[in-house]
This record gives C-alpha cells, structure tokens and sequence, in this order.
C-alpha cells in the first residue's frame, strides 16, 4: 500500500470518531475483536514466563487476530519490521485495521537521557517534557506509536531495582513529572502514552520486585493514586496494569481498583494493557484455575490488551459461548482500542509514524544528545564538596575506578543501539583539557589483578584523584533488587586505598539507586551524584567537575544512614511518640543503634555558591477558600561562586480527620544566584493545595492550622517554620 493512501478503516468526511467506532464494531466477527486484544510480541514463537507459545504471527495478523505488537525490533531495523507487519494487517487482513507498535521508551529511544530518578532531580518540569517529547519523536519517525511509559510508581524502598525508572519519593511531585511527561510524549511527541503500574508496584515487601504488596486506603489515595490522576488529567491516553497483588487481588484482576478507582474515581476511559504475561501469572497466584479463568477474571476487571499471552483470543469465544463473559464486555474492550487507535490516528494513515525519510534528520541529532548533556547536568547531585569542586584546569588528576573511561552510563531499559558512541567521563575531561591518567583499579563487582596498587601509584602521582564509582546498567532496574546498596565491595577497597594516600578525592558516581555513602561522606572531599547520565554523560559531568555547568540537582529520594532503617522517607507520619532530637525520653519512635534521619533527606543537594535561606515571611495569618496567601523569604548566596538553588515550599497540616505527613512538598522555586546577589522567593498557598483523601473517604481541605516550612532541602526547611489557619475546608 502507497503511503498516505486512504485506507479500509478511514473515516469518511465528517464522520466522527464515535461513529467510524461503532461502524467498525458492527463489521467485526467475535475472533477479529477477540484479536484486538492480542498484543503479540512480534516473534513466532514467543517464551511468556515458563511457557513457549507457538504464534505464526503473519497468520494471525491475515485473519486479523492481532491487534499490537512490541517489541518487534532494534531501533536499525524498527521501521522495516514495522511497515512488514502493517503492510499485512492493512493489506491482507479482511478489515484491515492497523496495528498499534509498542516501545519501551523511559528515558530516550537512540538518545539516552539520564534516567528517571536522575531527571526527576532538576526539578524542572519543561526540561522533563522535552526529554520525553524527543524521546517520543526519535521513536514515532521509526513507527513506534505507543510507549510504555512514564512509570510514576512510588518508591519508598532503594532495594527495589525500578526505583531508577521512578520520580521518587514524593506524590505532588511525582504528579508533576507524570503531567510533563504525558503532555511530552503525546502532545509534543504524538504518540500514546501509558502510565504504569497500577498500583503500588513500587511498595514490593522487602524491596524485592514482584512481591506482595498491601496498602491501606488512605495510602492508595494519598501516595500511589495521586500520579495516575495527574497523568489521567493531562490525557493520557492508557494505563498498564502491574505484576502485584494489592490486598490480595492481582491488579490485572483487580475490578475494585481497575474498574472502581481508575475508571470509577479517576474517570479514566482509556486503554488498559496488562503488564508481560501478568494474565498468566494469575495462575501463579493461586487466583486462576486455568488460561480462560485467567482471562474471565481480567476482562472483568475491565482490561482491554493481554501484553504476550492470548488467552482472549483462545478462550474468548467458549467464555462467551458459556456465558461467563459477555459480547458487551467484549465490545466495551474493543471500542476503546479502536477509539485509541482512531485518535492516533492510524486508522485514517496507518503510515503516519513511518518516516523513514526523517529518521537521520530526526534520531540522535546533536541538538538531542545537546539536550541530554544539559539534562544530565542538571540531573546531577553535589552530595558533599569541601571547595576541592570545581577543578581548576591545571590541577593533574587520576581517574580511577570502573566508570572512569565507561560507556555503561545508560541505566536500566535502553533500546538504543549507540553504546559504543556513549561520551564517557574520561572523554569529557579530555575534551575539557585536563591532563589526567586513567587507572580503572577495579571492576565494578570483582577486583582487578594488581589494580589497586596502579591506582594508588596514579593518585600519588597527581593533585585530585577522581574516583568514579557505582552500579553499573544490570544492578538496577527490573528484577534487580539488592540487600545491599552499597558500592560493591571490590571498588569500597579502591575506594580505601586511594584514600590512604591523603590526596584530595572526588567520587563521582554512576548508580541507578540511593545507596549507603556513609565511609564517603566521612573520607571523600566531594561527592557527585551522576546517576546513569545517558548519551552524553561523560561530557555532563566533565561540564560540572570543571565549574562550566553548576550544580543543582535536589535529591528525590532518601539516602538511607542504614539498610535498617527502610523504608525512610522524608513525608512519613508523626507517629504518637515522635523522636525528639537531644532529649533521653526512652519511650519515642527510635533506634537504639542508630538515628531515624537518612543520612542525606529529600530535596537536598549543594551547589557552588553557598546560600541562605531568610525567615518566612506571610502575608496573613488566615487562608479562607477562595483567597490567596504568600509565602515570601529571601534567599542569599554568600559564597564566592554562582548558585543553581531549588528553593522548597513545604506544609504541614497539624491537626485533621487523618494522622497527615510532617511534611509535603508544595512548592518548588528556581534561583540562580550570582555571589553576593539575593533574591526573594515567594509561593502562593491557597485552599485547593491542603486537599487529600480524608478519613470519610473523600477528597477535601479541612479547615485548621497548617505549618509552612521554607528551605533549600527538607531537613532545613523544618527549622525554617511559620503557619496559618484554613478558616473552612472544601470538599470536591
Ligand atoms: C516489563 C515491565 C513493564 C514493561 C513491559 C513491556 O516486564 O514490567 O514496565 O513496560 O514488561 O516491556
């Protein structure tokens, strides 16, 4: 088929969506709508867990049996494989209907970005948007029309290996990157977006991914919801179900939270795919007898795509037959693929996303990977800096360790074919004009024979040693929980050898996760937190450690003081025996053997300057709905550098129906502040923003006293404290 020329499922003139729907439903057997909702994974014979699954794949797509595809190919070889499966569903298929391609996009498709828990720390929304609208573009052009992403899981636990595909810790942020990266991928970027997991994926026992997952009303309202209702809010257009059971339910089979709270509450009418085999796995569960109870229980529940298994279309007709499905459940599944699919477009032009003749001019073009250099800068975390950071170019360094002279920066879920292109640290600092020595010293998790001693010998040798440490792309991510969250024991005795050498020393660190830093904190000069950096990271973090980009990442998630003390999160709740710093009160939420705090909170990064944050100024001390009060302090840099600064607005409510968090983020505000120069900061707090899920079930502000907390990190704010009174509480 030529491209562009109208096909068997366009719409004519003036038909609507709704109509061009409903026109088709009527013309579909059972077997064709049954196959809508197959998502084949693009290969005949296909592994789904345990099970080998013979699927003739062109076969099916002639009888119209499929109705998406993932996974199909390598982002070289995407666009031909694409248009080889689209050319048989359109041309040779009795309806002809197009198919939906799928792509795990998280962080870049050819043009890496840092990964989600890195860019979640530049708390700048329109630079999260634009990673994620170029992500999208390089993707579309190669026939990928819907992306399995942004993950807004939240994450209280650095064991759980996805904690590098989150925002972090806090939902009224988490909500802000999941808007910005809807809007991203479909507004900008043109394709489906798809939030996942539903739900609480991230609250794993243990740490331990796929494990059970309880959580009480309150907690599903008030931490994992909220980022599903901002994304439902900005359009997205579907939701992936995740591999947990929530309260004992599997949530591809979960009606109450599927059915009930994401179509019910959030109003969502989208798409429902199921996480990889996730249908099957009911079975392992224990909640499905067989393959067709598997997929009554999870069209109950109102899912609408099985990802890889093909329960629905092997089972569908005998359910139907026996009456334990019906054709309106059916119908109601296959009327909201068909709508996707129509608003995106694809059934007027199967062929959109195809541009080949775009791909050089569209994927991995300087202006992205300039994009993700910037992004990487500003991704990064200046943990510690005792005035060793930055480099004066003269200084000699010795690079040592396993990410000195890597291209392992990518993190988890990287499709991208370019590793070899990756600017690592070493690069960087080269092209910066630094004149260094490379000792690699150590693997990431086994020792290098005689690597210490070269190591030692360079660091003697040279002014700085730059240590650069960490996880490298399978330690976190998917399936990589950890016990440990340290930097593997191999590179701690680098780490220790070189320190010996009393030479100033910079770790510079390349992890997917919060990991335990207290020997660093304790021995190291500066630490810089890298993350996976991406394409460009090499280059980012020369950019930083030279003083050509100034740091100002803010932390979004804990960095525990100890493994023991998971999960700590900086918006816990007060308990009835709060810890009280300094007083020897046995009887208060505490340890014997260490202290509650992490040993670096929420929100905190240093920059090159060094600011202070003023008073908190209101301007009244009652809030009535409808009115507007102001938050105002003045922020000074007293440093002799130039400071990138996240000033933090956070509020307490002190006394409601639900036992709240000492703290919530608010409010978040950039400054760039010259030495000496001083600015006033100032935030609005109105009624709508002192809203949650009260303990009658329903979203409300309930009037009282509030504290607002101003700083440049969670833990300052705390000691930086006015208040106000809501006069009246609303309910929504
Ligand atoms: C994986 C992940 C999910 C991903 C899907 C398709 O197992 O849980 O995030 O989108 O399978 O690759």
């Amino acid at each position: 088929m030529e491209k562009n020329k109208p096909c068997r499922t366009a719409r004519r003139p003036g038909q609507t969506i709704p109509e061009a729907v409903e026109e088709l439903l009527a013309k579909m057997t059972t077997a064709e709508k049954l196959g809508q909702m197959y998502q084949s994974i693009g290969a005949d014979i296909t592994t789904v867990g345990t099970t080998q699954v013979k699927e003739p794949v062109e076969e099916l797509l002639r009888a119209g049996q499929i109705g998406s595809m993932m996974q199909v190919g390598e982002p070289h070889d995407l666009a031909k494989r694409i248009r080889h499966f689209q050319d048989i569903a359109v041309n040779e298929s009795r309806l002809g209907i197009p198919l939906l391609f799928c792509l795990d996009v998280i962080h870049g498709f050819e043009t890496i970005f840092p990964i989600p828990l890195a860019w979640s720390c530049c708390f700048d929304e329109e630079l999260i948007r634009q990673a994620a609208a170029t992500s999208a573009r390089e993707a579309a052009c190669c026939g990928i029309n819907y992306i399995f992403s942004p993950m807004v899981d939240i994450p209280h636990d650095p064991r759980w290996g996805r904690v590098a595909e989150t925002a972090g810790e806090d939902p009224w942020w988490g909500s802000r990157v999941s808007a910005a990266l809807v809007k991203g991928m479909q507004e900008d970027g043109g394709v489906m977006a798809c939030l996942k997991h539903y739900l609480g994926y991230a609250a794993a026992e243990a740490g331990r991914d796929y494990n059970t997952v309880e959580f009480s009303d309150s907690a599903l309202h008030n931490t994992y919801l909220p980022p599903f209702a901002a994304g439902v809010k900005a359009g997205v257009k579907s939701v992936m179900t995740a591999f947990n059971v929530a309260n004992g339910v599997p949530a591809v089979a979960n009606r109450p939270l599927v059915e009930g709270v994401l179509r019910g509450e959030l109003g969502f009418d989208g798409v429902v795919v199921s996480d990889y085999a996730a249908v099957m796995e009911l079975m392992e569960h224990g909640v499905a007898e067989d393959e067709a109870d598997a997929a009554e229980k999870a069209l109950a529940a109102t899912l609408d795509i099985e990802m890889t298994t093909n329960y629905f279309r092997r089972h569908g007709e005998a359910l139907l037959n026996s009456g334990r499905i019906t054709m309106e459940q059916v119908d109601a599944a296959v009327r909201r693929i068909l709508t996707a699919k129509y608003e995106l477009g694809v059934m007027d032009d199967p062929y959109r996303f195809l541009r080949e003749e775009e791909i050089d001019s569209t994927v991995y073009t300087p202006e992205h990977l300039a994009q993700s250099r910037t992004l990487a800068a500003r991704s990064a975390v200046l943990l510690k800096n005792d005035g060793v950071l930055p480099l004066a170019k003269d200084k000699k360094l010795a690079l040592i360790g396993p990410f000195a002279d890597s291209s392992d920066l990518f993190g988890c879920w990287c499709c991208s074919t370019r590793k070899a292109e990756v600017a690592t640290l070493a690069t960087g600092l080269r092209e910066k004009g630094f004149d260094f020595t490379v000792e690699e010293g150590s693997g990431v998790q086994q020792p290098i024979e005689g690597g210490i001693e070269r190591a030692v010998a360079a660091a003697k040798a040279a002014d700085v040693a730059v240590l650069a440490l960490g996880e490298d792309d399978q330690m976190s991510g998917e399936a990589c929980s950890r016990m440990n969250i340290t930097i593997p024991e191999c590179q701690q005795a680098l780490a220790e050898a070189v320190a010996v050498t009393g030479k100033p020393t910079v770790l510079v660190l390349t992890n997917g996760r919060p990991l335990l830093l207290n020997w660093y904190d304790e021995h190291m000069n500066a630490i810089l937190e890298g993350w996976a950096p991406g394409s460009e990271g090499g280059r980012a973090l020369a950019d930083l450690l030279a003083g050509d980009e100034v740091p100002g990442g803010k932390l979004t998630m804990s960095f525990p003081w100890h493994t023991g003390q998971i999960p700590v999160y900086y918006n816990e709740l007060p308990t009835g025996r709060p810890f009280v710093e300094g007083t020897d009160e046995h009887f208060q939420s505490k340890y014997l053997d260490g202290p509650n705090a992490p040993l670096y909170p929420f929100g905190y990064g240093l920059t090159y300057g060094r600011c202070v944050c003023g008073a908190v100024k209101m301007s009244g001390e009652n809030l009535a709905p409808g009115e507007t009060l102001t938050a105002t302090v003045t922020v000074r840099n007293e440093g002799s550098l130039p400071a990138r600064e996240t000033v933090q607005l956070y509020l307490r409510d002190r006394c409601a129906s639900l036992s709240r968090p000492v703290q919530e983020l608010r409010g978040v505000k950039q400054v760039w502040l010259e030495p000496g120069q001083q600015a006033e900061v100032s935030f609005a707090i109105d009624e709508p923003m002192l809203r949650f899920y009260t303990a009658r079930g329903v979203w409300a502000s309930e009037a009282g006293g509030f504290d607002v907390m101003i700083g440049l990190d969670s833990r300052s704010a705390k000691q930086n404290k006015a208040g106000f009174t809501l006069t009246a509480g609303v309910q929504e």
